[in-house]
């Protein structure tokens, strides 16, 4: 059995990040994953280039059951924070859209850039070998792990969500965290492509056209202007993917299309070009196989000119919230995150210990925070990561 001042599980963004965290701080850490390489996650994320913040974080951009848990962490350590280190190691970067950062270069940079912080804290990593036993005994946790033992009187639940279980993601904080009294928000899959049922097969069909949308679900005040997808399964896309984190079964997601013209377009289209096709009148701007498929299901054909005004401003109506009826999402395994997790009233937002288990932690995506779409899931990680090896 080794000692230790602090036992992080799980080699992701946030572990490796409050480990380093801690260990610079002259604490002795051990970090491990059961996964044969750290950072798996990173070295997949933003295809490759690893979408490391997002310059608009903010806590109204994260989903949580606790709206305020989120500000704590994020005010003290902020993307600019994350930039500066970034810097440091001389990683070049770039803003792709609406504030998302990205290597220029690669994301194993950042992977490497972690271990490296690591290894300034001299922090014994160890990947590879299956987490076994985990117990609490007279102030201190036993993590049995391959056939190995360590104890500690802190340890740091950091292995993430079940999103993507083929890359050894897994729900082992909602059992560690159970295991220990904590409260576990129900899971469920996010910024995840949605299905549809077998009556909009017709959308189907359209598999690989992609066009902006406003994203919105009834009812709800969420809204993502971005691009959509049609697949062979239903909708994807960053606008879908965003709305699916706010999205529940029996919810319908509404698609703005065109989204930009004024109120009386179709009207003002038909007095001045009236030999115009409906389906062109309305297909400037959209892919010609879904201004087909959307003009066939409004039942609207021929000249604009001959077309009624009541029935123009229908399909403008119809036009700007368009509704689906998912029946469902593609799951876990295409999730890019998992919202719900570990309780966060359970949590100090402070330093992201435990109320009831001292000595517990519990940072990045096994807490109930998501981020949306864009960088803003491993801000977080970075954000709780750092709270926590604050404190330890
Ligand atoms: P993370 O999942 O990174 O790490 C958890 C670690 O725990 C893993 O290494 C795992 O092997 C380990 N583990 C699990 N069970 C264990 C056990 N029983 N014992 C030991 N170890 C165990 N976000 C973003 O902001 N920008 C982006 O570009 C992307 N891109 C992206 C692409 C894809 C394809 C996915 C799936 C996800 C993203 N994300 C993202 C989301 C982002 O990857 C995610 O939010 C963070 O990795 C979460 O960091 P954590 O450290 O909390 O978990």
């Amino acid at each position: 059995m080794t000692d230790y001042d602090a036992i992080v599980l799980g080699a992701g963004a946030a572990g490796l990040f409050c480990a380093a965290t801690a260990g610079q701080r002259g604490k002795r850490v051990l970090l491990l994953d059961h996964a044969g390489e750290a950072g798996k996650k990173i070295l997949i994320s933003g295809g490759g280039r690893c979408n490391f913040t997002n310059l608009h974080t903010a806590p109204d951009r994260y989903i949580a059951g606790n709206a305020h848990f989120a500000k704590s962490a994020l005010s003290r350590y902020t993307p600019a924070d994350f930039i500066a280190l970034i810097e440091a190691y001389g990683i070049a970067w770039h803003e792709k859209t609406l504030g998302q950062l990205f290597c220029d270069g690669s994301a194993k940079q950042v992977v490497a850039m972690l271990l490296e912080e690591c290894a300034k804290g001299s922090v014994t990593v160890r990947c590879g070998d299956a987490t076994g036993a985990v117990e609490h005994a007279d102030g201190r946790y036993r993590v049995d792990y391959g056939s190995h033992c360590a104890s500690a009187p802190v340890l740091v639940i950091a292995t993430g969500g079940p999103s993507i279980p083929k890359m050894g993601a897994t729900g082992f904080a909602y059992d560690l965290a159970r295991k220990f009294g904590l409260k576990v928000v129900q899971p469920r899959p996010a910024l995840v492509p949605l299905t549809l049922p077998g009556e909009e097969a017709l959308f189907r069909e359209l598999s690989g056209v992609s066009t902006e949308i406003v994203a919105r679900i009834d009812g709800g005040k969420a809204a993502f202007r971005e691009a959509a997808l049609f697949t062979h399964r239903g909708l994807s896309g960053p606008a879908i993917l965003q709305i699916s984190s706010y999205w529940k079964r029996g919810d319908t997601v509404s698609a703005q299309f065109v989204p930009d013209r004024p109120q009386g377009w179709l009207k003002a289209v038909k007095r001045e070009r009236p030999r115009l096709s409906f389906r062109k009148a309305m297909g400037d701007g959209l892919p010609e196989r879904l201004a087909d498929a959307l003009a066939a299901r409004l039942g609207l054909e021929g000249e604009i000119g001959n077309l009624s005004d009541k029935a123009l401003a229908a399909a403008e109506a119809r036009l700007a919230r368009w509704p689906f009826l998912p029946d469902g999402s593609e799951g876990y395994a295409k999730a890019e995150v998992t919202a719900g997790g570990i309780d966060t009233a359970e949590l100090s937002s402070k330093t992201m210990e435990s109320r009831k288990a001292p000595g517990l932690y519990a940072i990045g995506e096994a807490v109930d925070v998501t981020g949306w779409l864009g960088g803003y899931n491993f801000q977080w990680a970075w954000a709780s990561a750092r709270a926590a090896g604050l404190s330890i």
